[in-house]
Parts: structure tokens; C-alpha cells; sequence
């Protein structure tokens, strides 16, 4: 599969199957993580694999009751391990490391036949509470992983001339104006 089409095809799954993850493929996706490019290089994360049942309960409740979490085989927290350095442009770097290697994992789990659907909204306090995380440490997204037990959904995505503009910023690109077909032909 090349990546264009792992990108175009993946889709967030709510539904797994109790089959469990081969441990390669569990790792293959996690080495897509340690591979991903960081600021400076700093690699400044920690992912945490969880498969003890009451454990990922316990995620899926301190995500809001997002009960889906807690079927699935596994759940990989993502945590950002500095998360008093903050980049030039002013934004924390460990978000956006981490928030990389997440993207990564997910569209290699893809490949791998393999479901996911990032989590933001669950509340950090209570994840760190059941997994030790330390106080400095920041959890960024979590993911259940796993096959999926639904179909692919399908996507909605703005076209290209909505979020794409030239040579300064525009509110409305005037790329494609005069109403020509702005779809691209992509969703
Ligand atoms: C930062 C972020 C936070 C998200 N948080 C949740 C979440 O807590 N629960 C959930 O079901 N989906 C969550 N999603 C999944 C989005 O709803 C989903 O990616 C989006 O609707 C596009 O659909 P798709 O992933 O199927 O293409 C999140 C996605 C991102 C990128």
C-alpha cells in the first residue's frame, strides 16, 4: 500500500473485534513511532501499551465513558516526556512530537489491517492517575487498536481552494474562483 492511498482510505473505527493484535504487527506500529521526526531531534515521548482489561476500562471512562476504548484489543497512550520546551515559533514542542508519531502509528496500523481512532478527549488527570504517569509528563491522545468491526465511514473533508492559498493568506483563494469545480475529486 503506498501512502497516499493508506492516508485517502483510513478512517476512524468506534468498533473492534476481540480478536487480539499479533505482537510484530503491535510492534511494526510502534516503530513507525520511534521513527517519526521530533524537534531536534528530541524524541520526547513515552507510548504506553495497555491490554489489561481493566485498565483500558478504566481509559474509556476517564474518556468521557468513550466505551469503545475499552473493546479493543489494545490501547496506546501517547505521552509527551518535556514539556517545558517550547520551539521557536512558540508552540510546545511535545505536542507536535508526539502528535507526529501518533499520525505515523495510525496510518501504519492501517496498513496492517488494523483500526484506530485518536482520542482527545479524555481527562488527563484521571489517565495519569490509573497509569503512574509522572507529573512532568503531559498525555497528548491515546488510541484503542485493533480490527475493526465496522465498515470504513466515509470521509468529509473542506476541498483544497478552502484551505489552500498562494503567496500570502487569503480568505478566500482566488485559485480556483469563478466557479469551477473546486472538488479536486477529492472528499
Ligand atoms: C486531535 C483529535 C482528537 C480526537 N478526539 C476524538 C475523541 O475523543 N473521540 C473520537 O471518537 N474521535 C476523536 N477524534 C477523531 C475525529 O473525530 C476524526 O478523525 C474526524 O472526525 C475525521 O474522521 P476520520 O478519522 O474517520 O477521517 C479525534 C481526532 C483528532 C485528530
Amino acid at each position: 500500500m503506498d501512502v497516499f492511498a493508506a492516508i485517502s482510505q483510513r478512517s476512524s473505527v468506534r468498533a473492534y473485534k476481540a480478536t487480539d493484535v499479533e505482537q510484530d504487527k503491535l510492534k511494526k506500529i510502534l516503530e513507525a513511532a520511534r521513527l517519526s521526526p521530533s524537534a531536534s531531534n528530541r524524541q520526547d515521548w513515552k507510548f504506553i501499551v495497555v491490554r489489561n482489561k481493566e485498565t483500558k476500562k478504566k481509559l474509556a471512562e476517564a474518556a468521557f465513558g468513550q466505551s469503545f476504548i475499552g473493546e479493543a484489543p489494545v490501547v496506546i497512550v501517547a505521552c509527551g516526556t518535556e514539556s517545558d520546551e517550547i520551539m521557536g515559533c512558540g508552540q510546545p514542542a511535545y505536542t507536535v512530537d508526539v502528535s507526529i508519531a501518533c499520525a505515523y502509528m495510525i496510518l501504519q496500523a492501517y496498513e496492517l489491517g488494523l483500526g484506530t481512532c485518536w482520542i482527545g478527549a479524555f481527562e488527563e488527570g484521571e489517565v495519569k492517575k490509573i497509569l503512574k504517569i509522572p507529573k512532568e509528563v503531559r498525555v497528548v491522545a491515546m488510541t484503542p487498536l485493533g480490527y475493526p468491526n465496522q465498515p470504513p465511514s466515509q470521509k468529509f473533508r473542506k476541498s483544497l481552494d478552502q484551505i489552500v492559498c498562494f503567496e500570502k493568506y487569503e480568505w478566500k483563494s482566488g485559485w480556483l474562483s469563478g466557479g469551477a469545480d473546486t472538488s479536486w475529486g477529492l472528499r
